[in-house]
């Protein structure tokens, strides 16, 4: 099949999960003149793209997509038509971390990435641009170079970078007004045509001098290290948190204050029972491993100690709510507001509240977690602990007969919710562990809850 007449340009993403899917709508939004499909092997994934129940949840996403949806944004299963049609292929698929062999537990397992790799060799009749939109190790791009232009058909692909640094559940803001697209070219005429055709796309809607052109090298590992430095902002005031529980010191006025200067920045030094979500942890572990395979033990332990941390402070936020509750919660119904791993998604992947549930079933509590987004994945999170677990849609109800309430997620709803209401049904003395610092801790305090914030002195009435 060739390329549609009634379209200047024709895009494919193979993988439309949480970053194809939204990017391809904003592509498709923006620019009508271009066709854009997107495809992936998950038909119940498609089928929900093409209906008005996304397979995401993220605010604006469903009118972004109903923009251009069969106008010029297209869903399908049909990976093999995509890439033979499409003259720019992104690749937005899976990176988990290994969990077998070499590297397990640490390296990028590249399986989904290189089979789409070959799936492109063997489709492919005319020349194609490759789009590195998946978060991919450093000098992946030459990998992936040598299987694609390792065909007898005489068909070239130019190999390209363009990592994705939206955040989930603000996704369509993000990308609509991105800090900067990053786009990692070769040196060679090839290199720089390619480059040219994807600033192209992005400039019908981001302003040109955000859009950074770089190396290849540099656009791979510079995805990588914005993650780390990130993880390790969260790592660094989460570790202060501690100190301060400690000291009498308030993580938040400490926070506050050093975030005032202005070549620290404000910016994710919100202190939390950890950092989850799928990226963070998988990306550090990804650069750590690069670091090992390089032999640079020193650089290696330095990132893996943000990793460390950030278990450390989910861990330190169980063990604080069994001492606060007279050193046992067995038998104590405990009450999880929130078990995304951020607020205005259902994602849960590497949430803390995973962590935070186990530990606590495994002290014998019994959890309840409500959550308004995220139930379904919680259901499959915990699949072996169901019998052991509660799950509530509603907050008041998880509350009810409760000895202690955990905020995990800081959904806004849950500053809004009736707390005199709750502590009148929950058992006594009834506590708040508020684990992303978003609650009126003095005004929990005065209705009567023993109240245990991040890093900041808890209110007790004992
Ligand atoms: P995801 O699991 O939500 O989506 C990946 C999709 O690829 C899945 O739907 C899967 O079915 C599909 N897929 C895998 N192999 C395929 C194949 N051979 N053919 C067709 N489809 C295939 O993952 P995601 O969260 O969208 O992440 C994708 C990449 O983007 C990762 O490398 C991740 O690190 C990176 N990233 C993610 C985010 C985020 O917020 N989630 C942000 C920036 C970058
Ligand atoms: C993160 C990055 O912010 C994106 O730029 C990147 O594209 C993405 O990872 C990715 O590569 O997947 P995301 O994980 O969606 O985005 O969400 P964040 O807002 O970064 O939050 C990550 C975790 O850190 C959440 O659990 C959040 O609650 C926590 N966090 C964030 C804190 O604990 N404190 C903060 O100050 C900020």
């Amino acid at each position: 099949m060739g390329k549609d007449p009634q379209f200047k340009r024709t895009i494919a993403c193979i993988g439309a999960g949480y970053v194809g899917g939204p990017t391809m709508a904003m592509i498709a939004a923006h620019c009508p003149q271009y066709k854009v499909t997107a495809v992936d092997s998950n038909a119940a994934r498609i089928a929900a793209w093409n209906s008005d129940t996304l397979p995401i949840y993220e605010p604006g996403l469903l009118d972004l997509v109903k923009k251009a949806r069969g106008r010029n944004l297209f869903f399908s299963t049909d990976v093999e038509a995509a890439i033979a049609e499409a003259e720019i292929i992104f690749v937005s698929v899976n990176t988990p971390t290994k969990t077998f062999g070499e590297g397990a537990g640490r390296a990028a397992d590249l399986q989904y990435w290189e089979k789409t790799a070959r799936t492109i060799a063997k489709v492919a009749t005319s020349d194609k641009i490759i789009v590195e939109k998946s978060t991919l190790p450093v000098r992946t791009a030459a990998a992936m170079a040598r299987i694609l232009n390792h065909n007898e058909k005489g068909v070239c692909f130019e190999v390209m970078s363009n990592p994705e640094f939206l955040a989930e559940g603000t996704a369509v803001v993000d990308m609509e007004k991105p800090d900067r697209v990053l786009i990692g070219a070769r040196e060679t005429d090839e290199g720089k045509k390619a480059r040219d055709a994807i600033v192209e796309i992005y400039a019908n809607w981001v302003p040109r001098e955000k859009i950074v052109t770089s190396n290849v090298w540099s656009a791979e590992l510079s995805k990588l290290v914005a993650n780390a430095l990130l993880a390790q902002r969260i790592s660094s005031i989460n570790s202060i948190s501690a100190l301060c529980e400690k000291t009498s010191a308030d993580v938040m006025e400490v926070s506050h204050a050093v975030g005032m200067d202005s070549r620290i920045g404000r910016q994710f030094l919100r202190p939390s029972i950890g950092f989850g979500g799928s990226c963070f942890k998988k990306d550090i572990l990804n650069l750590v491993y690069i670091c090992d395979s390089y032999g640079m033990n020193e650089v290696a332990r330095y990132w893996e100690s943000v990793v460390t941390m950030n278990d450390y402070q989910k861990r330190r936020f169980v063990q604080n709510m069994i001492a606060a509750m007279f050193n046992t919660v067995a038998g104590k119904r405990i009450a999880l507001f929130g078990f995304a791993f951020k607020a205005d998604t259902g994602d849960t992947r590497e949430s803390p509240a995973i962590d935070v549930a186990k530990q606590l079933v495994e002290e014998r509590a019994k959890v309840v977690i409500t959550d308004p987004k995220a139930l379904d994945n919680a259901k499959i999170d915990l699949a072996s602990l169901l019998t052991k677990i509660e799950l509530a849609a509603d907050p008041y109800a998880a509350a009810k007969g409760a000895h202690g309430i955990a905020v995990c997620t800081e959904w806004e709803e849950y500053r809004a919710l009736n707390y005199q209401a709750i502590f009148e049904t929950m058992e006594k003395p009834a506590f708040i562990f508020d684990g992303r610092n978003v609650l009126d801790h003095q005004k929990l305090f005065e209705i009567g809850f023993n109240v245990f914030p991040i890093g900041k002195p808890a209110l007790k009435h004992f």
